[in-house]
Formats: structure tokens, C-alpha cells, sequence
């Protein structure tokens, strides 16, 4: 292995509404993990700059390094230890696949240590056996959006074509942590077979227009009865996001990212109107927010040389 390295890996919003742990599209916003050098086997260190620092692991406990080790063990490698730089832009337990980047980072760089490297393809199945379902680790390693589908641990995947370049993501990030855990906890074990067949025909009918080029039907495709009723409840202000920003005129799609508590809306133009709207809905709820004017990611997770100078402490 050759080091220093860099691996960029881009956040991801899972759902897309009616896809629930199906449907991915990896976005323009990136963690960067950096791989500075090899340090005695079994030791770690892991610093956090960004989003993350003073709250992530910085040891074995780290997600990058637990990956890397799980990834290792898997393949009979002795993992060696290491020095890495964790360079975080995307926020932690806001819906938008940060988690996931650590996953696909630590697969990766385990990947580093084989005598004969494997694809992103292949690396995909032990992706995805960790993080325990397809829809964010998919598409945050290949990049676009992915329809994704998982029985036991057989993978099958189709990376659709990309979002028009007229088209943006507007992401709003309130000031409120929901975790994944809480959100599942949060969802019925049974669905009743009319929400059921509602979701199949938006899911289907998304990634078909996503496929074909007909955009208009975002709005429809992305509607949902099986998991944001439920979870919108759980961070103020997530009902009325979902109701009222359907309605601008300007917003071609709205949707919970991932298991929430982050609202994306797709919309034509700079999304700066959809922008403002989000977050003045939150701040009407008590909740400061951000937002993010995102692209699609259409390379997903990439990997580089660095210049020894990077590796300063
Ligand atoms: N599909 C998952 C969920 C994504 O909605 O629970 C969150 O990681």
C-alpha cells in the first residue's frame, strides 16, 4: 500500500421518499479521509477536523477503522495500524449518509492492504453487510442515483442516468439530531396493502422517470405513506416542510433524507426560493437549520495520491 492517500466519499440521501431502503442519490457535499501512515499493528489514530470533531471516535472505536478492521478480518488480512485525517463537511445524524461514508472509507482502505485489490463492485456486498442496507453505502460508493435491492446478502443494483444539470438538490440540515435507530423504532411492522401498493407505484413510477428523463413526475414519484408520516413527527416542524413545500411552484420534490431529521427537495434554477422556504419553516418550528444547494454525485467514492507534506501532524 502506498501511502499518503486520500479517499473522498460524498454524502447520500437514501429514501427519496417512496424508495424506503431502496432508492439513493449521492450528493455534492464530502468527507475526505486521509490515510497518513502506517503506524504498529492494532494501533489507531483518528483525527477529526469539521463535522464530527470532538464528538467521533478518534481510536479502534472510530466507524472508518471498525470497517477497515471488519474488512480485513473478512479476508484474512492482517490490518495494519494507522494515522488517518478525517475531514468532515457532512453533517452527523442528519439523514444524509455520513455514517455510510466511514463505511465505504474503511472498505476501502482495507481494500489498500490486498495483494490484489478489488473493484468498487465487489467491494459493495461488504459494504452493505455492514452498514445493513443498500440504499445510502450504494450510491455513496458509485456516485448518482441507485435503485438497490437486497435478499440475504445477494445485491443487485441498476445506477439510473444523471439528475439534468438544471436541477439542484436543496438540502435543509435543522439544528436537531434523529438517529437511525429511533427513526426505524418509529415505523409500524405492518403496512396496510392500499399504502403498500402506493409506495410500489411511486417508487416505480420514480425510478422509471428518473430513467427516462421525465422529471415533472419527481413530485408524484417521491410521495410516501409508509415511513414519513411517522417520522416527520419526530423533529418540529417536519409535517408542515412536508405539506408546504410541495405547494412551490419552484420545488419538483420534496422528501425526507434518509431517516430524517434533513428535508431535500429537488428544484430548477439556483434553489435559493425552496432554500429560504425550508428553513424559515424550521425556524417557525424553534429550529435553526442550514441548507446546502447541492449537485448530484455522479463518481461516488474516489481515491488519490497525496503529497508527503500532507502528512504533518
Ligand atoms: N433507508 C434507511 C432508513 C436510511 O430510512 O431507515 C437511513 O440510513
Amino acid at each position: 500500500m502506498r501511502f499518503p492517500i486520500r479517499i473522498r466519499v460524498p454524502a447520500s440521501s437514501a429514501n427519496l421518499g417512496s424508495g424506503f431502503d431502496t432508492l439513493g442519490l449521492a450528493l455534492s457535499l464530502y468527507n475526505f479521509f486521509d490515510v497518513l501512515e502506517v503506524l504498529p499493528s492494532g494501533r489507531y489514530e483518528v483525527e477529526v477536523i469539521g463535522e464530527g470533531s470532538g464528538e467521533l471516535e478518534t481510536d479502534i472505536k472510530n466507524q472508518i477503522v471498525q470497517s477497515y478492521e471488519k474488512a480485513c478480518g473478512t479476508w484474512g488480512i492482517n490490518p495494519l495500524g494507522l494515522r488517518i485525517r478525517s475531514s468532515n463537511a457532512i453533517p452527523l445524524a442528519r439523514g444524509l449518509g455520513s455514517s455510510s461514508t466511514a463505511i465505504v472509507g474503511g472498505v476501502m482502505i482495507a481494500n489498500l492492504v490486498r495483494d490484489v485489490p478489488l473493484s468498487k463492485e465487489e467491494l459493495l456486498p461488504m459494504m452493505v453487510d455492514i452498514e445493513g442496507h443498500p440504499d445510502n453505502v450504494v450510491p455513496c460508493c458509485l456516485g448518482g442515483m441507485v435503485v438497490s435491492c437486497l435478499e440475504n446478502s445477494d445485491l443487485r443494483y441498476v445506477k439510473l442516468p444523471r439528475l439534468p444539470s438544471d436541477m439542484v438538490a436543496v438540502v435543509a440540515v435543522p439544528d436537531f439530531k434523529v438517529s437511525t435507530e429511533e427513526a426505524r423504532n418509529a415505523l409500524p411492522r405492518e403496512v396496510p396493502l392500499e399504502d403498500a401498493v402506493f409506495n410500489i407505484s411511486r417508487a416505480a413510477l420514480l425510478s422509471a422517470s428518473w430513467a427516462t428523463g421525465k422529471f415533472d413526475n419527481l413530485p408524484w414519484g417521491m410521495s410516501d405513506r409508509i415511513h414519513q408520516p411517522f417520522r416527520s413527527r419526530l423533529f418540529p416542524g417536519g409535517e408542515a416542510l412536508l405539506d408546504q413545500v410541495s405547494r412551490i411552484p419552484e420545488c419538483s420534490g420534496v422528501a425526507i433524507s434518509g431517516s430524517g431529521p434533513s428535508i431535500i427537495a429537488f428544484a430548477s434554477g439556483s434553489g435559493s426560493t425552496v432554500a429560504k422556504y425550508m428553513c424559515s419553516v424550521f425556524s417557525k418550528h424553534g429550529l435553526r437549520s442550514r441548507f446546502f444547494v447541492l449537485d448530484e454525485d455522479y463518481q461516488g467514492a474516489t481515491l488519490e495520491a497525496l503529497s508527503r507534506s500532507t502528512t504533518r501532524r
